[in-house]
């Protein structure tokens, strides 16, 4: 949680307005709300030294300005900022560019000087770089964007121009196959391990390739958060897209690791104070699936209403709720029902969302909350900040245009002694995602999915659609924790497309327990197996591999029993 000040500023981003801003933020009470972070974003480097050291803009810095030092330190910025109880974090690419020199090109604060000079961009200089901003200057997070490796091909007018040198893309925007995910990664890889080592275990490293080159599915390996899509724009239509890249990723994120939809477009465009129906929705969504929360207004002179939206406890308490696990959605025409399971016994959130301009009903049955039909639930309806009339088989709430409803409900679980894997998605890793470079999915496409084949069908078990369990493609593997939590796994796996047979193996802490071998047209044995002392159990399918797509299978109804 926090603030950046991109959406707000872009580049016009002078040390006075961050300090105000941050300043602000422990005014308004933000800060003790939760919001902690204070980053720059791009437009404060001004050159590369021949050394490779870079020099700050102090005209837009003037602290950093340092008798006797040519690069200038931003230590008296992040002392003042560490002053008022917050964290702050700074900006980078993993090429040797930065988004603004491409995309803002305009802009009055781009780095100056020759073609090697204004390479700012820390490809080449990783562990200088880290090492300055974390172990110098002091910085506590780090957003690693990535135009540096997608937007300076030899096509682009100013590099040939010469204005830039020319960078192989290994991003080429929308195209899986024409771009290099391994080669992406690792340049991730070689910052994050600088990160670690320069700013320590708590140091935060956010990845910003838009969801390109498969970064949703390896970002929890390299970094803290990882953007799932392009840059959020300040209209309805816009945030929709960056929710869609999102919204099935349930089993990639968890604690210290999180999908992140970009920016909070709230004080802006269709989310500004004239929209308080669209901003409450923004939130809403932001927060049932787990999503950063970072703001990206001038907080100096904020509407009291959108305070009211950001800084709503029992909203940030769903967000930063500690199970960590991300909301999974049923879908009905212009509805989205988002279902989040939180940490205390029987305790869910659920956000009805209104994607369409004409107002629609939607409901959410005790079997889709998990609750015990006939039971009474306790919901706490957290934008009216009322409880609504007990109910005990099911929520029905009416959403106006753009509207959204955000309830926390306290009932009785369906089965208490189960503990579905729908509901822990936080606990779940994919280890191995069955992909390959001819499966690659389009943005938004998870692999790995709880509730649906990675296209979005639903699942199977024991012959029959199947209510609960996770899709994936085969030669996948899945890692649970299961913390000595549990006795027993139950599981009954299904091969959903294909001819060949798929083996199904469960493993307790390493060991291989039980392997069952199903084909398309026959159902797997179900799988019950002892894991009382189990700390991972993990569920491995294996079909011989081939150039084809591996076949979908689905480890249905997977529950484990207390
Ligand atoms: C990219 C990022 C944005 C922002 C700009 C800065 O577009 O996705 O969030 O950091 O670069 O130039």
């Amino acid at each position: 949680m926090g603030w950046n000040p991109w959406n707000a500023f872009r580049t016009d981003v002078d040390e006075t307005k961050v300090r105000e801003v941050a300043k602000a933020m422990v005014d308004n009470g933000l800060a003790g709300r939760g919001y902690r972070f204070v980053n720059v974003d791009d437009g404060w480097a001004l050159k590369r030294l021949p050394d490779g050291r870079i020099r700050i803009r102090d005209s837009m810095f003037p602290s950093a300005a340092a008798q006797g030092s040519v690069t200038g330190t931003f230590k008296p910025f992040t002392d003042y900022i560490h002053a008022l109880g917050l964290k702050v974090g700074l900006y980078t690419d993993i090429g040797r560019n930065t988004c603004a020199q491409r995309w803002d090109a305009e802009s009055p604060n781009l780095p100056v000087g020759t073609v090697a000079e204004r390479q700012v961009g820390s490809y080449g200089h990783a562990v200088q770089d880290i090492r300055t901003i974390f172990a110098d200057w002091n910085f506590d997070y780090i957003k690693i964007d990535a135009c540096g490796v997608a937007d300076y091909t030899p096509d682009v007018a100013p590099v040939k121009a010469g204005l830039y040198q020319v960078a192989a893309p290994l991003i080429v925007r929308g195209n899986i196959p024409a771009s290099d995910p391994r080669e992406v990664e690792h340049l991730y890889a070689v910052l994050g391990d600088a990160v670690h080592k320069w700013g320590g275990e708590d140091a935060t490293m956010s990845i910003c390739a838009w969801g390109e080159a498969l970064s949703p599915l390896w970002g929890k390996a390299r970094g803290n958060l990882w953007r799932t899509s392009p840059d959020i724009e300040f209209t309805w239509q816009s945030m929709l897209g960056n929710i869609d890249s999102v919204i099935d990723g349930a089993l990639y994120a968890g604690p210290g690791h999180w999908n992140d939809p970009d920016m909070l477009a709230i004080g802006h465009g269709d989310f500004d104070a004239a929209h308080l129906t669209e901003a409450r929705a923004h939130f809403t969504m932001w927060t049932i699936m787990a999503s950063p929360l970072l703001l990206g207004y001038d907080l100096r002179k904020s509407p009291a209403a959108l305070l009211d939206i950001v800084g709503n406890p029992e909203a940030i308490a769903i967000d930063q709720d500690p199970a960590g696990n991300q909301g999974v959605p049923y879908r009905n025409g212009a509805a989205m029902i988002v279902v989040r399971t939180l940490s205390g016994q029987g305790a869910r959130a659920v956000a009805f969302f209104n994607r369409g301009a004409v107002p629609i009903a939607a409901s959410v049955s005790w079997a889709q909350l998990g609750l015990k039909p006939g039971t009474a639930a306790t919901v706490r309806d957290i934008w009216t900040k009322r409880d609504r009339a007990a109910v005990s088989d099911k929520i029905s709430v009416n959403l106006p245009a753009h509207g959204a409803v955000l309830l926390r409900v306290t009932g009785k679980p369906s089965n208490p002694a189960a503990a579905w894997l729908d509901e822990m998605p936080a606990r779940v890793n994919v280890a191995v995602d069955g992909l390959t470079q001819a499966t690659a999915l389009p943005m938004g496409q998870f692999p790995v999915r709880v509730g649906a084949t990675p296209d979005g069908l639903p699942i199977r078990a024991n012959g029959k659609e199947a209510q609960r369990g996770i899709g994936a493609f085969a030669n996948s593997r899945l890692e649970i924790r299961a913390d000595r939590a549990f006795r027993r796994f139950v599981v009954a796996p299904a091969v959903l497309s294909g001819q060949q047979p798929v083996r199904f193996r469960v493993y307790a802490d390493r060991k291989l327990v039980r392997e069952v071998v199903a084909g398309p047209a026959q159902a797997a044995v179900p799988i019950d197996m002892d894991v009382t002392s189990a700390k991972i159990v993990e569920l491995v399918a294996l079909a011989p591999s081939g150039p084809a797509r591996p076949p979908m299978i689905a480890w249905g109804n997977a529950r484990f029993l207390r």
